[in-house]
Formats: C-alpha cells, sequence, structure tokens
C-alpha cells in the first residue's frame, strides 16, 4: 500500500511512519524539516498537490495538541485542527484515497463510567471542540474512519515527548484523571487491523489508571531520579478543562493496546 502521514515529525506520526515503512511505500510531513515532504495544512495547494501524488491511505495526525495552547488560543487551534479538513477531504476524495484521522477522548467530558463509539460527544475544552468538529467533517464521508485514542506513551523516534518529561527533577501528575492510556508501538498493528474499517473506532490501553499511577510505574521502570508529585484538580494549573475520568471502550472491535506491565516489558 501507499500511505501518506500528515505530521510525521510528531510523537504519533513518526513512530507510525518508521513502523509501516517495514512493509509499505510511506510518504511522510512535515513543517519542521527531518527530511519529509514539507507541508503546511494551511497551504491547500500543497497540500492538493501531495494527496494528488495517489495515496492508497492518508493518516491525519498533525495539528495542535497541547490542551493549554488549544485553551489559550482557540483561533489558532481550529485554524490548525478544523479549518484544513475541508480541502484535504475534497483532495483526498478526487484520488479515491481513504482518510484515516487521529482525534481523541477529549471528544467527552470524563462524567461516565466508560464511553464507547456510540456515546454522546460533550467535549468540555476547546482542543476536545476542535477534534469533534475534525470529525464531524471526516465523517461526512462514509468510507473514511475516525480513530479515537487515549493518553499514548511509549518511545517515538522524533519527537519523544512522553519520555522527555523523565529527564526533569520533578514531574507533576494528576491523582484524579483516569484513562487507559494505550502504548505507541501497538497502534500501527491495530490500524493495519482495521484497514477496511469505517466511521468511528476507539483504541486503547488494556488497563485504567491515573496519570499518576502511570508515571510513577514508568519512573520505576527505568529507575529515573524523577521525583513524581501528585496534584488534583485543586492543586493543579488551571489551564484548561481536563475531563476526569475517559475510559474508552469498543463495541466494534478487539483490537486493544497492552497492559501497563506488558508495555513496559517492552520499553527499553
Ligand atoms: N499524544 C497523545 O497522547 C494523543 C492522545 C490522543 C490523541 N492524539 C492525537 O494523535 C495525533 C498526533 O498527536 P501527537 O501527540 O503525535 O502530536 P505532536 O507530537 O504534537 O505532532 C503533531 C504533528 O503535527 C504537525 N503539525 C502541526 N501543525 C501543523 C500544520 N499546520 N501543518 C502541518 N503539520 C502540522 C507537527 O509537526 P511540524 O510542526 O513539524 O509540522 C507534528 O508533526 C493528533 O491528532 C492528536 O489529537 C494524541
Amino acid at each position: 500500500m501507499r500511505i501518506l502521514i500528515l505530521g510525521a515529525s510528531g510523537f504519533v506520526g513518526s513512530a507510525l511512519h518508521a513502523q509501516f515503512a517495514d512493509s509499505h511505500e510511506v510518504v511522510g510531513t512535515s513543517r519542521s524539516g527531518h527530511g519529509l515532504a514539507p507541508v503546511d495544512l494551511a497551504d491547500t495547494d500543497a497540500v492538493r498537490e501531495l494527496v494528488g501524488q495517489g495515496f492508497d491511505v492518508v493518516v491525519h495526525t498533525a495539528g495542535v495538541v497541547d490542551l493549554g495552547a488549544a485553551q489559550r488560543d482557540p483561533a489558532a487551534a481550529y485554524a490548525a485542527n478544523v479549518a484544513p479538513m475541508t480541502p484535504l477531504l475534497d483532495a483526498v476524495d478526487d484520488t479515491g484515497a481513504k482518510l484515516v484521522y487521529l482525534s481523541t477522548d477529549n471528544v467527552f467530558d470524563g462524567t461516565a463510567d466508560h464511553y464507547d463509539e456510540s456515546a454522546t460527544r460533550t467535549p468540555i475544552n476547546v482542543y476536545g471542540q476542535t477534534k469533534a468538529a475534525a470529525e464531524d467533517l471526516v465523517l461526512h464521508h462514509h468510507r473514511h474512519l475516525v480513530v479515537r485514542l487515549p493518553l499514548v506513551y511509549g518511545r517515538s523516534p522524533l519527537s519523544n515527548k512522553f519520555l522527555a518529561r523523565f529527564a526533569a527533577p520533578e514531574i507533576r501528575a494528576r491523582t484524579d484523571i483516569v484513562c487507559n492510556p494505550l502504548y505507541l508501538p501497538s497502534l500501527a498493528p491495530a490500524l493495519e487491523q482495521l484497514a477496511d474499517e469505517s466511521g468511528v473506532v476507539h483504541i486503547a490501553g488494556a488497563e485504567t489508571l491515573s496519570r499518576y499511577e502511570l508515571m510513577t510505574r514508568v519512573r520505576d521502570h527505568f529507575a529515573a531520579p524523577a521525583r513524581i508529585v501528585p496534584t488534583d484538580r485543586f492543586s493543579a494549573a488551571q489551564d484548561c478543562p481536563r475531563p476526569l475520568r475517559l475510559v474508552m471502550r469498543s463495541i466494534r472491535h478487539t483490537a486493544s493496546g497492552p497492559d501497563v506491565d506488558t508495555a513496559l516489558a517492552d520499553l527499553r
């Protein structure tokens, strides 16, 4: 297959790029170099030209992902996460390619016990609102796929932002935010397994735990010196409304990531 990965310099995109390249012909984009195709999603002509080169699948991972940044500057978040969608979808549809759009558990408000693909979206922060708006545009086109992810953790080739945090002397982590985090290397095989699906799918890890528990277990695994400081909604910086309980399930498939111990055994 020929696969185009938008955002291939990012944490998720660079891992997908590396993994898919083992068995597919892969082209990746970035605005920041790394030897990738230099495309800004705001440049609709460049997007159309690139997509027009002919791909079976376009995996869209690019955009503003930082919740605090999106909350501080909603216009920039909409410009990056929503405005490019219609020209991109037009370009994809002209070629007959399939779009796989990476979305987030932040389209939910975190008040339910768990969320499956039929759950109603009620985003409480700007990031979640932009992702829900982009999902709506993708879902107009029936052959495309929206993949909602929880917090993703692991090592990534070009943007190692998760593990880089453990170089700091102190990491503040919420005890009151829980999800079922996904081990990054398990995403590519899950996407391969779901290649023929359309609509919405959830892909999440097998275990539900707090941010504090996750960071503590990763710190212990590496025997890193970082002190993990427990915080909660009263003591954490109030940069953005954050859903507290984001447990994602699927009623469509059984492709989930491993539990944390299994992931850590793989993480060197
Ligand atoms: N990381 C997680 O825990 C997580 C959880 C749930 C969902 N997701 C979803 O997974 C996807 C990837 O997340 P991530 O954590 O890998 O993000 P990331 O590390 O911040 O990477 C984002 C990528 O988008 C590119 N980008 C940003 N604005 C762009 C623009 N205007 N035009 C072209 N490229 C642009 C960035 O690279 P350049 O600046 O080099 O172009 C980078 O390659 C996102 O859709 C996110 O919503 C992530």
